[in-house]
């Protein structure tokens, strides 16, 4: 089964449990917190955190869940070897894969339907890199 790392802040502390009972039979998780909706916490150190994780090898994969999936993305792409996407539909999440090559994908629980997100990540973790003229772009990011 596919290892993927997890993480949210409060506000997408709900979305990330339904995520993971939703593909609790298709995909092994490492949550990385929060661990509830009720104490406000600072997205970036949940990013941070997940981004550290899926660093260490480029078969890695991770899902950042906030309010808007904004602030995550943000923190996210500070990293070097992170390329996160904010997606919304399945068309977006696929594209991330296909000419970005993204690692993680992240979701915002206030403005994306759970199960828009829940056919966004599937769509993302099945949809392989294209390579080809995609390649230099990425590499120049
Ligand atoms: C928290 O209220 C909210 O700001 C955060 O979850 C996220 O949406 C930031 O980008």
């Amino acid at each position: 089964m596919k290892k993927i790392f997890i993480s949210s802040d409060h506000a997408g502390f709900n979305l990330k449990e339904q995520i993971k009972k939703n593909f609790v039979k298709k995909y092994i998780f490492f949550d990385l917190g929060t661990d509830n909706s009720k104490i406000s916490v600072n997205y970036p150190d949940y990013a941070h955190k997940l981004c550290k994780k899926v660093s260490k090898s480029s078969n890695n994969f991770g899902i950042l869940v906030c309010g808007s999936g904004l602030g995550m993305s943000m923190a996210a792409n500070r990293h070097k070897k992170i390329r996160a996407a904010l997606c919304y539909s399945v068309k977006n999440a696929k594209l991330s894969r296909l000419h970005n090559n993204a690692n993680i994908i992240t979701l915002g629980s206030r403005l994306t339907k759970k199960n828009i997100a829940f056919k966004c990540i599937e769509a993302f973790i099945n949809t392989k890199f294209e390579g080809g003229r995609h390649i230099k772009r990425v590499k120049k990011i």
